[in-house]
């Protein structure tokens, strides 16, 4: 099992991702409410890559049925439902919704990846069932990082370094590129305090200065729930054990 890391997909058209098995982070904040939508019982999540096309979703799909939830420059989009803080993701708001979800960077780069052979989304929430699943498909392991704006984000590269790490420990056979190796290092590095790693990121303080300091510590929070999110055809439901 080989496992590379992007930490962006700038560089990269879609059909690079083309038979791969990717696994796509942007911990602050798209895939941690990506993974509580779905956790709170949000029937699908439908990433876009931008405003417009959210809007124009939305209008063909069933009203009633579906929310418009996201953020630009971290807060809620003019006539959305939701923002994107997983805390606005509770049950009694999403459950049996569909979530039309645009952000910055994460629904881009998933929709960017969408001619994977196997799609998830992760975050440091449900990094070991993500894990465990991808050993179980014996595929090689693309981990793509959100980022920010195409920049490299360390929020992103410490959350797949402790999937990898995992996987490390799992596989021994496992084989890992350069980028693969540099995110275990800096994991090991901020293992021991992820809270305080993400306040101190570029995102987080932004975050804090926009009011989300509660979102940051549940972006924190590690296998908090073993959902895996799944996307397939344009849409990202849950994996059903
Ligand atoms: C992103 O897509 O970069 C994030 O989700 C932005 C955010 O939620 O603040």
């Amino acid at each position: 099992m080989k496992v590379n890391v992007l930490f962006s997909n700038n560089n990269y058209d879609e059909l690079y991702f083309t038979g791969k098995t990717c696994v796509v982070i942007d911990v602050l904040r798209a895939s941690t409410v990506i993974v509580t939508a779905l956790a709170n019982g949000a029937r699908e999540v439908i990433p876009v890559s931008t405003v417009d096309f959210a809007m124009k979703v939305s209008g063909d799909a069933f009203r009633s049925q579906t929310l418009l939830g996201g953020e630009r420059n971290t807060k809620k989009v003019e006539g959305f439902t939701l923002g994107n803080s997983p805390l606005e993701y509770i049950p009694e708001v999403v459950n049996g919704k569909s979530i039309i979800h645009y952000t910055t960077n994460g629904s881009k780069a998933i929709v960017k990846a969408k001619f994977s052979e196997n799609l998830f989304v992760g975050c440091f929430n449900n990094a070991s069932a993500v894990v465990q699943h991808c050993i179980g498909l014996k595929k090689d392991l693309e981990i793509v990082c959100a980022g920010n704006s195409g920049a490299f984000n360390l929020e992103d590269a410490i959350c797949a370094g402790l999937m990898i790490s995992e996987i490390v420990e799992k596989k021994k056979d496992a084989v890992l590129t350069d980028s693969a190796g540099a995110c275990v290092l800096l994991h090991k590095t901020y293992v021991k305090n992820i809270l305080k790693m993400l306040k101190n990121t570029e995102h987080g303080k932004l975050l804090a200065k926009n009011g989300f300091d509660e979102d940051i510590k549940e972006c924190a929070k590690i296998d908090s729930t073993d959902i895996i999110p799944y996307f397939n055809s344009g849409v990202i439901k849950k994996i059903e054990k």
